[in-house]
């Protein structure tokens, strides 16, 4: 898997939500393109099954058990993948949740949760790779947003909300880094395969979905241009259409 030549030799990466679904599907993918890649979600066992994987094929990882909601968890993640690793070239934020409904029957005491891990926890996540980047002059951000930012869909509003907050913020962020070599993107996935549908009822037809190995190779695509390229809002549809 982890060839000396793959094109993120050398480089250190850490994917949040990396214990399953999308997170752990570009996990793998960097990992076969020989990037170091740190494992960050709250499931031990899901990280360790991913990080033995990686070995497996090869590869270099390291799983740090993490809940992207708390602060100083975050803080304390980064400064371990720093110390162990020596540097942070790659930052995905995968890790997310959706819940749905109409928001007339929604408190607003029930959109924090989900305000937190979709929203709050990526712009944590995103400021506390900062100082290593800048330090390196060089990294890349890459950002999971969804096609709801996009696109209204009924009983979609508080996901929503938090989709197309993570597209403002990472534009922004993307001009404030333009001159120290950080690069930051956002990928835009329509539906995908992963077991986020498992409790949601009336889903899509999953077989129409996009599988979470698709979105991998668009982050791997996003992380292995050259320094000089920035790849920075990526739309990945299934072919037919669905969201
Ligand atoms: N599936 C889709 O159709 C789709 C489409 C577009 C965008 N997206 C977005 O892609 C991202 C990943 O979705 P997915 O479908 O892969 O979901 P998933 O299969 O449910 O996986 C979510 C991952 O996030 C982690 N996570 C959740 N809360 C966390 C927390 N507080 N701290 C650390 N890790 C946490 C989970 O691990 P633990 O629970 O162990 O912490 C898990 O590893 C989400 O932002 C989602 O909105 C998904």
């Amino acid at each position: 898997m982890n060839a000396a030549g793959g094109a993120l030799s050398g480089q250190v990466a850490i994917v949040t939500g990396a214990g399953r679904g999308i997170g752990h599907a570009i996990a793998m993918a960097l990992a076969r393109e020989a990037a170091t890649v740190v494992l960050a979600a709250r499931t031990r066992q899901e990280l360790a099954a991913a990080a033995a994987a990686i070995r497996e094929g090869g590869g270099t990882a390291l799983a740090i058990p993490t809940d992207v909601t708390q602060d100083a968890a975050v803080e304390a993640m980064v400064e371990q993948a720093n110390a162990e690793l020596g540097r942070v070239d790659i930052l995905v934020t995968a890790a997310g949740a959706a819940s749905f409904g109409p928001v007339v029957g929604t408190k607003p005491a029930d959109w924090d949760a989900i305000l937190a891990v979709n929203l709050r926890a990526v712009m944590a996540c995103c400021r506390a790779v900062l100082p290593a980047m800048i330090r390196q002059h060089r990294g890349t951000i890459i950002n999971i947003a969804s096609v709801a930012a996009r696109r209204p869909i009924p009983g979609a509003a508080v996901y929503t909300a938090t989709k197309a907050g993570v597209v403002g913020f990472s534009r922004v962020l993307a001009e404030e880094l333009r001159g120290d070599g950080v690069r930051v993107g956002v990928l835009v996935p329509g539906a995908v395969d992963t077991p986020l549908w498992d409790t949601i009822g009336n889903s899509p037809a999953r077989s129409r979905m996009l599988r979470p190995e698709d979105v991998a190779r668009a982050a791997v695509l996003m992380a292995s241009l050259p320094p000089g390229a920035s790849l920075e809002e990526l739309t990945l549809m299934p072919a037919g259409g669905i969201l």
